[in-house]
């Protein structure tokens, strides 16, 4: 049985302590209280260690949005593994608005270099993969997400790779209200996110793998998502910046 996981994925929002604390405040209570489902928030850098001792008497566990793969060295502006080690639980690697080529420009090497340095510091990452319209349309989905797939597993153990979670986020559906169909998410993920993990690591590793569907999830849609056998959870960006993330997260419930 994989235990379903929701994690909110504040992006460049609540990064003031102020705003972050009275967010984290109000939701930490009736959110801890939902069980059976695992819990994440990820803030920005910047409020991190707040967050993470408003926290500290919840079982709501904490998350990065991005890391360095190395350890210390001239990288201005970067966030190290050892800088997140004992901090957070997870750690985002590879979201698309950071493989994005006119922001961050991250490739699949560079993401499988996070995931091998985030497992040797005890963070587990929520890799993203997805495709974009351009990609949908021409019916090249399966074959570019399999890709992303392999390359971010690259050269893991199956003990490893077993603590990753996979976030399948088609590009075209983040921020825009228009999320994928329920059924198409679940055969992604069934046919090509698991897919490419039974021929990596095999059966076993595929099925213990969990995997979120991210892109306008709300309080609204969450349910059609989690009713589907293949998604194990979501990765929620705007509609976890709200107080009825709490409402969202109980509606993930009961599947
Ligand atoms: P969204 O973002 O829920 O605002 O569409 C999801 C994400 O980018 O992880």
């Amino acid at each position: 049985m994989r235990q379903p996981i929701i994690a909110g994925n504040w992006k460049m929002h609540l990064g003031r302590v102020d705003e972050a604390l009275a967010f984290v405040r109000r939701i930490r209570h009736p959110l801890n209280e939902i069980e059976g489902i695992e819990r994440v928030l990820c803030p920005p850098f910047s409020v991190l260690a707040a967050v993470a001792e408003v926290l500290l008497p919840t079982n709501i566990s904490l998350g990065a949005q991005t890391m360095h793969w190395e350890e210390r060295g001239a990288h201005t502006g970067e966030i190290s593994p050892a800088m997140l080690e004992g901090l957070c639980k997870y750690v985002i690697l590879g979201h698309s608005e950071r493989r994005a080529t006119e922001s961050m420009a991250e490739s699949d090497t560079a993401i499988n270099r996070k995931v091998h340095s985030a497992m040797s510091h005890g963070l587990n990452p929520i890799i993203c993969v997805g495709e974009n319209l351009q990609q949908n349309e021409a019916g090249e989905t399966h074959a570019f997400v399999v890709k992303q797939v392999r390359a971010a597993l690259e050269g893991l153990t199956a003990e490893q790779a077993k603590k990753c979670v996979i976030a399948y986020e088609p590009i075209w559906a983040i921020g825009t209200g228009k999320a994928a169909t329920p059924a198409d998410v679940n055969r992604t993920i069934g046919l090509t996110v698991r897919g490419a993990i039974v021929e990596l690591l095999g059966e076993e590793v595929a099925q213990a793998v969990r995997v979120q569907y991210g892109g306008s999830v709300n309080v609204e849609n969450i349910a059609t998502f989690m009713a589907m056998p293949e998604v194990d959870g979501a990765l929620v960006g705007g509609a976890s910046l709200k107080p009825d993330f709490v409402e969202l997260v109980r509606r993930a419930k009961n599947f």
